[in-house]
């Protein structure tokens, strides 16, 4: 697949998602309002929509009906949104600056900043429950999601990040945050697209995205050292500031570079049971571990 038919795949998802997004963000004007402004100030703040791109690819991978996928695309990016707002927040990473914006917390306060978090979070599984059940496996896939953003997931890997601030931590234990703090939303994106389709064995779509996420978080780590704060669109540095171990502290630069690499090769290998049904995926994973945002 060519760099250009990558990028116009990419681009009609994320119309197609974003359309969605604010067909699920309309409301009744009422004296609560304003909250709706704080949650699509991040929502809409140009995300790369990384986590509903893979999910709508892999029901596609699976042969499955995009059309009743999308509330849990969606659902998936107003989950993510909300771990960025509430990431940013004084009280963790502290950052001002997120999707080349101020964030959330910047520009509404932190009370609200928390209540716009809180209720995408919300939303999420408001939008899963009430459009989402044409597709099969639904209740399945929205108790997955549920526990990949959860203690076992997400916030269990933020859990650990936060306590592991200005300690030394292993390999093995920054490989177990990596994979729960950004690799578990990956994983339930992927491994829920493909059984939303009805496919019955979701073990490569795991492996892939497994290896995926943490190749994706490596990568984060090092654009946070190597990266511009302008093609970002959020600061570099932030993970030195808050005394962060990261791939690169621990291993440096180059090694970190070439565990993308390894990982990446590995959630690549995970699809070859898929052929050429994978070949946008395998664009995709290739795009995403090369990224400078
Ligand atoms: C940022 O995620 C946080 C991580 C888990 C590394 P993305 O790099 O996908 O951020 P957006 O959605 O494009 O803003
Ligand atoms: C955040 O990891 C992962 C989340 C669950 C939000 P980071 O703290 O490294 O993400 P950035 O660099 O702020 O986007
Ligand atoms: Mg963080
Ligand atoms: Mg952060
Ligand atoms: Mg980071």
């Amino acid at each position: 697949m060519t760099e250009n038919e990558l990028k116009q795949t990419l681009k009609s998802d994320v119309d197609v998602i974003d359309g969605a997004l604010k067909r699920y963000m309309r409301r009744s004007d009422n004296l609560q309002s304003p909250i709706y402004e704080a949650m699509e100030y991040s929502l809409f703040a140009g995300g790369k929509r990384l986590r509903p791109v893979l999910m709508t690819e892999c029901a596609k991978m699976c042969g499955g009906d995009i059309n009743e996928i999308l509330p849990f695309a969606c659902a998936m990016e107003m989950i993510h949104t909300y771990s960025l707002i509430h990431d940013d927040l004084p009280a963790m990473d502290n950052d001002d600056l997120r999707r080349g914006k101020p964030t959330n917390h910047i520009k509404y306060g932190e009370a609200t900043a928390i209540l716009a978090g809180d209720a995408l979070l919300n939303k999420a599984f408001e939008i899963m429950t009430e459009y989402g059940g044409g597709a099969k496996n639904a209740l399945k896939a929205i108790n997955i999601i549920a526990k990949s953003s959860g203690t076992e997931g997400m916030i269990g890997g933020q859990v650990i990040d936060i306590l592991s601030e200005g300690k030394s931590i292993d390999l093995d234990t920054l490989k177990y945050l990596h994979s729960m703090k950004t690799g578990a939303i990956i994983r339930s994106s992927c491994v829920c697209g493909a059984l939303l389709s009805g496919e019955e064995d979701t073990a490569s779509v795991d492996v892939f995205a497994l290896n995926l996420g943490i190749a994706f978080q490596i990568r984060d780590d090092i654009l946070d050292v190597i990266g511009t704060e302008a093609q970002l669109g959020k600061p570099i540095g932030s993970d030195e500031e808050e005394n962060k171990t990261t791939y690169v502290t621990l291993l440096g630069l180059q090694k970190a570079e070439e565990l993308v690499k390894s990982y990446s090769r590995a959630a690549k290998d995970a699809l070859a049971p898929y052929g050429k049904k994978a070949d946008f995926l395998l664009a995709l994973t290739d795009y995403l571990v090369n990224r400078e945002k």
